[in-house]
Formats: C-alpha cells, structure tokens, sequence
C-alpha cells in the first residue's frame, strides 16, 4: 500500500522519480507527490491529488533539477485525501515518505504540538518528520541516530525514506514492517518500496530484513540491522523481464493477465510436474512434516482466500485431509482452539498482504505442526518468515483484481492435493489429478474463445444494479470470486450464495429485475442446482447459466455453453468466463478496470 520512491545519484533525477513512481502507482493512487533537493540546496516539493498523471502535468510545467529526492503514492489512511495529507511530509530541513500505520501518531502528535510544532496535515507520516526534527534539534546527532532514536517511539508498521537539507548526499532508508528494496544503479543508488518500479534502471536489487536502517549515497550503500550491527545483505539478480510488466497488445493489465492464464498455468505445472508425471515441490520433500498433518487451516484475504475455499472442498474429497479457511484478520483477533496436529497454510498473490502476515506471526504462538506459505512472489515477506513455500509462478500481476494469481494457486493447491493423496496410498485419485491438469491450459484456451458471447452478455448486463451470483460444492466460492470481481471494476453490487440457501433468505429478492448468474458444471450436484434455476424462473427472475449441459428452454434463461470440463479443474475453468463478464461490464461502464476506486494491489496495512 502506497508507493515510496527515492533516488540519489550523479545527474538529475526528476525523470527517474516520475518513470518509477508511475510504475507504483497500482500501491495506491489517492494522491501523489515528490521532493528533491535542487542545485542551491532548496527543497523543491511538488502534490498533486489523483492520479500520478497529474503530478507529471505539474512537474512538467516547471523545469526543475537534483540529484536527490523522493516520490511517493498515496493509498489514504489517516486523513482525507487531499494535497495538505500528500507525501512528501516536510518538518523544516527533513523530508519524509512513509507507507504503513504509525499506531501511537495521536499522543505522540499531541506531545509534538505542545513542544510547537504546527501540523498543516492529518497525518502519521507529520508525526514522523517532526518527531525526527524534533530529535535532531534536542541533539546535534547524525540523522543515522536520530532516527534510531524516532523509530523507538514509533508504533506500528512502516518502511519511509527520510532526507536532510542539512546533509544532500544520503537518503536514510527504514524497513519495519513494509518491504523496501535497494536498487544498485551505474550512476547512483535507488530505493522502492517494489522491485517493479526500479526494473527499467537497473536488475540488481538489495532486499532490505525487518528492522534495517540504509544509509544510500551515490556510490555507497551501509546497512545496520536492528541491533545496529553494520552488515552486509545479498544483491540479487532480478529475473523479472521489464517488457512482462507492459500491457502490450491489451488496453489492461487485467485484460492482459485474464489472457494470459493458459501461459502462466503451464509455467506453475513445469515449475512441479515432472516429465515421469509425478509432482515434485522441493520444499516438501518425502516425509515432509506436512504430510502427518490430520488437519489444514489455511488463512487468506481477497480472492487468495476464495481460492481457499475452493481447495476446502478439494483437501476434504479427494485427500481426506479435514481442513478450514479463515480470512487472515479474523483469524489473528480471536481466541483460536487449535485442532490437533494442524498445519497452516497461508496463501497470497504478493505475500505482503498485512493481515496475512500478522495471521501467519500469530500462528506462530499457536502450536500449529508448522506452516507454508504459497505465494507468487519470491522475497517477499510471507516467503521469508513461513517454515516452507511453493511459488504460484504466474509472473507479476498488475491489475488491482486478481486474476491469473487466482488460478496459479488453485492449481499449486490441486497438485498439493494429488500429493497428500498419493502420501496417504489414494494412488488413484493422484494419478487422475495429475492426468486431468495436464489439459488445463488447452481447456482455458478454448473457454477464452466464447470471448465474443461474453461481450454482448455484458453489454446487456452494465445497467445493472444488482446481481446475484450462484453456485454448489466447489462452484460455491467460484461464484463468491465471480461476484467480488464484478463488484471491484463495475461497483455493481453483487453477491454470492450457496445455491441451496437460495430458499433461506435470497429468493425473497427475485423479480423480474434481479440478473442471477450461476456456475453448473455437470456434476452430481447439476439436478439440484436445476431445481434452484426453476424457483428462480417461476418468480420471473432472469438467468444467465455458465455450463455444459442443456437446460430445459424458458424464455428468462441464458445458457452459455461451455466446453465439456472434468469435474476435478471445472473450478479453474469456470472463473475464466466470470472474470471475462467483470472485465467486459467494467470497460463497457467506462470504469477504472486496473485502478478502482479505494482499492489497491497489495494492502501492507491492517
Ligand atoms: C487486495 C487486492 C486483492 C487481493 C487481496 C489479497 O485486496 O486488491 O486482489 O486478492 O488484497 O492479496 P494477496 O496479495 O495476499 O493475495
């Protein structure tokens, strides 16, 4: 959440933070705004509320120069947005950005204003840069010390950048709780709170552990971690390709992904399965603790906790492995009964997402068997603190919905499944499993294709206020995740049920102005959902069905016909058309489809 930028170096730097921060801006795009030092040692500070497209107008009208400086992003949490609460926050000669929640901001902003300071924003990161003058005023200390005076008073989780007027040739950088990486360039040094942002300059990247302070000049870089020991951290070679983060062809990065999940899903099945058909995930080996679980809690946000849900269904039917799904924060506020031998899997796109990772650290207190994390990003905070990880491998995602993440991890978790069967002798359903993803990116090919149909069903659907969305067993949570796109790019209200609870409560919304979408894939549950398609009819309510198979001709029903599935990746294939139908509502309302209002890719904040 939020995007921090900053960068020193030999020449002017004000293209770079533009380019950088521009490539952030999926972190939140509330507001944004940047700082440089200029050439007579002025701070130069530029805001803008709204896109970073408005902030490149503005740096464009004035011509200005330096050789360091900050951009930053705002996704808002304390204050409104508005240009006074925009970042770059200024405390007289020290310059801050900030990603993250300052807890104790109030008091300690009560104790900077009776010391007198004036606050011009609502603010945490004010706190910060006053707090951090404050300090430096009280004691001609290094800005080193200083902030590791300022960052004892400071509660919460964090990573910003912090500049002195005083001293132009360091940017203090500070992970604690949200991630920031070093990038090493040929002329200067750069800081982001993403690799993605840094890719068009440079590969080579320095993952910053919790609780590290970095000094960064131009040709230096010294890092301390947090029992201020001086210490050296791995470079990393980045193997992410600058071009996979471009929309290419597509007008969306959502469009983009959608179409490229028969790819990403061939890319996570070669990352496991082996040429003699068997899967390998080279965490778990033989034996693996996970194997002796008797039961799998598995805790998630968003759509990576709808795709939970799914493999729920998976874990209990085909591996006889009990297991639970828990969103990430109500999962770490309640007082948990742990069920004998469980093991925690927790599941996450960025593995930055703040309530996972706080789910995961108080699992740790909880006598779970151990945990794993899967994840599609490599690094990342869930990698690094879980016991064990698989790598979902569906490439980087940029559209605020998720969408090819979704399906890579449904896919891990099937081969996780097959795994635990063939662990417990259930060689059968192992060897089916693995028969059946085989055929999975030729099945989502050929589902994309009815692209067409979708369309003109969207377009008939975008004046929509309210849709109801349907589905049983495994489809449940498919219509749930159907639903939750609709609802982030259209904000068309929409909801999902159990097909069967239909007669408890939702029916009593069926009129011939209630649109009701339902997954039925032919499976032994297709006669009941039939009977829910008919109470639905008989109430005047209008249908549209995702399926295989034929269905009775009434004149409110909708069948969109797709290909024979096998049961076992019918989950994985049906989202593909709900996500097309979101995608074509959105763009046929005009709407933000890759930055939607209020939301943003990765939420660092609880
Ligand atoms: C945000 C994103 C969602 C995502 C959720 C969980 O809400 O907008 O698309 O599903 O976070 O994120 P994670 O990275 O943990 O999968």
């Amino acid at each position: 959440m939020c995007g921090i930028v900053a960068a020193v170096t030999q020449s002017n730097i004000i293209n770079i933070l533009i380019d950088s921060i521009k490539k952030l801006e999926y972190r939140g795009y509330d507001s944004s705004g940047l700082a440089v030092i200029d050439y007579n040692n002025n701070i130069i500070r530029i805001r803008c509320v709204g896109k970073v497209d408005e902030l490149i107008k503005e740096v464009n009208k004035k011509k200005i120069f330096g050789s360091i400086g900050m951009a930053h992003t705002r996704w808002a949490t304390h204050g409104r947005i508005s240009k006074e609460n925009t970042h770059p926050h200024i405390s007289s000669n020290i310059i801050v950005v900030h990603n993250g929640i300052i807890n104790n901001n109030a008091i300690l902003r009560i104790f900077l204003q009776k010391q007198g300071y004036i606050f011009s924003s609502d603010t945490d990161t004010e706190v910060i840069a006053h707090l951090l003058h404050w300090e430096q005023k009280k004691k001609k200390d290094s800005l080193h010390t200083v902030i590791q005076k300022s960052i004892k008073q400071l509660h919460g989780n964090y990573s910003m950048v912090v500049i002195d007027k005083n001293n132009p040739s360091q940017l203090i950088a500070v992970r604690s709780g949200s991630p920031l990486v070093i990038g090493l360039g040929m002329e200067g040094n750069f800081v982001a709170s993403d690799q993605i942002a840094l890719l068009h300059i440079t590969k080579r990247f320095i993952y910053l552990e919790e609780g590290d302070i970095a000094i960064i000049q131009k040709k230096e870089i010294n890092i301390f971690n947090k029992k201020n020991f001086k210490i050296q951290r791995k470079i990393t070679r980045s193997h992410v390709e600058y071009q996979s983060v471009k929309k290419g062809k597509y007008s969306h990065y959502m469009e983009k992904e959608i179409y490229e999940q028969p790819r990403s899903i061939k890319n996570t099945l070669k990352h496991y399965l082996q040429k003699n058909n068997t899967i390998y995930f080279p965490e778990l080996k033989k034996n693996n603790i996970f194997y002796h679980a008797e039961h799998i809690q598995i805790v998630a946000c968003g759509t990576s906790y709808n795709a939970a849900m799914v493999s729920r269904y998976w874990f209990e039917a085909l591996a006889n492995t009990p297991c639970d799904v828990e969103i990430a924060s109500e999962f770490s506020s309640r007082k948990l009964a742990v069920k004998r031998k469980s093991f925690l899997i927790t599941l996450s796109q960025s593995g930055e997402t703040a309530d996972t990772l706080s789910a995961l650290r108080h699992s740790k207190k909880l006598g779970y068997l151990g945990n794993l994390t899967i994840c599609n990003m490599e690094g990342s905070s869930l990698v690094k603190e879980s016991d064990f990880c698989i790598l979902t491998h569906a490439g980087i995602e940029i559209g605020v919905a998720s969408t090819k993440s979704f399906t890579a991890q449904l896919t891990v978790l099937l081969m996780l499944v097959s795994k635990i069967a063939n662990f417990k002798k259930n060689y059968l359903v192992s060897k089916n499993i693995i028969q059946v993803l085989n055929t999975l990116p030729d099945k989502i090919e050929e589902i994309l294709k009815k692209n067409e149909l979708i369309k003109t069903i969207a377009n008939k659907l975008s004046n929509k206020k309210n849709i109801l969305f349907l589905g049983r067993g495994e489809q449940y949570p498919i219509a749930i995740e159907g639903a939750l796109k609709l609802k982030e790019i259209s904000y068309i209200h929409a909801e999902a049920y159990p097909a069967g609870e239909l007669k408890h409560g939702p029916l009593a919304l069926i009129d011939k102005n209630m649109t009701v979408i339902i997954v039925a894939p032919n499976n032994a549950l297709l006669e009941k959902i039939k009977n829910n398609i008919k109470e639905i009819c008989s109430r005047e309510g209008i249908i549209y069905v995702f399926s295989d198979q034929d269905f009775d001709y009434e004149e409110n029903i909708n069948i969109i016909k797709l290909p024979y599935i096998e049961e076992l990746i019918a989950p994985i294939c049906y989202i593909i058309p709900l996500q097309l139908l979101a995608y074509y509502i959105a763009l046929s309302k005009g709407k933000d489809i890759d930055q939607p209002r209020h939301l943003a890719k990765s939420v660092t904040v609880e």
